[in-house]
């Protein structure tokens, strides 16, 4: 039988919509079969034999969508292997990439039942023009990270792949024989 993998994401400026689809596109050349589904339309996980849950960063915190799923899923995650990455860094500076590990490990203990196969994070990509309200408000205030910073996109599509195709023998091993 195959494995039935839930891609759920969130994404504001489509980002990590891009990144979870190149994930389930990964994870189906590597045989298994896959849903990519946005959070807020994931009703249920009884199909599912594993999960990968994927969203960004926004002001140290992770997607309020992330924190939902986790919470509404509880029970069902507690008995799959389940993967997550978040997007974040948008300078490809070492501080930067650790501030953003200490983000996303501050609201994983938030839910300290989940243990998760892997945790990764992933360079981030910032359109200025794009940016709505409260984004584009944030981004003009002096003391704000992303004030006067230009276009930029730190996403690392072969490690990307890497880490989707990493995951079929991390599911492997968490699933019973
Ligand atoms: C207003 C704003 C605040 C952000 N805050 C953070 C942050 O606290 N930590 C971080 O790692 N990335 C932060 N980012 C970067 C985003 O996580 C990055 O742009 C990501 O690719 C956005 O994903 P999306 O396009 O799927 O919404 C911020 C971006 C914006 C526009």
């Amino acid at each position: 039988m195959k494995t039935r993998v839930l891609v759920a994401y969130a994404s504001r400026y489509g980002s990590t919509q891009e990144v979870a689809r190149a994930i389930a596109d990964t994870l189906r050349e590597n045989s298994f079969e896959v849903d990519l589904k946005p959070i807020q339309d994931v009703k249920s996980l009884e199909e599912y034999t594993a999960v990968v849950l994927g969203a960004p960063l926004y002001m140290v915190h992770w997607h309020k969508d992330a924190h939902k799923f986790l919470s509404w899923h509880r029970e069902n995650l507690t008995k799959m292997p389940v993967a997550i990455f978040a997007l974040g860094p948008l300078n490809d500076e070492e501080e930067e990439w650790k501030e953003v590990r200490a983000q996303l490990d501050k609201e994983l203990a938030k839910f300290p039942w989940i243990r998760p196969v892997a945790a990764e994070i992933f360079g981030g990509k910032l359109d200025p023009e794009k940016l709505r309200f409260p984004d584009n408000l944030i981004s003009r205030l002096p003391a704000s990270p992303i004030h006067n910073k230009p276009a930029s996109d730190l996403r690392d599509w072969a490690a990307i792949r890497a880490w989707a195709s990493s995951l079929a023998a991390r599911f492997q091993s968490a699933l019973p024989q």
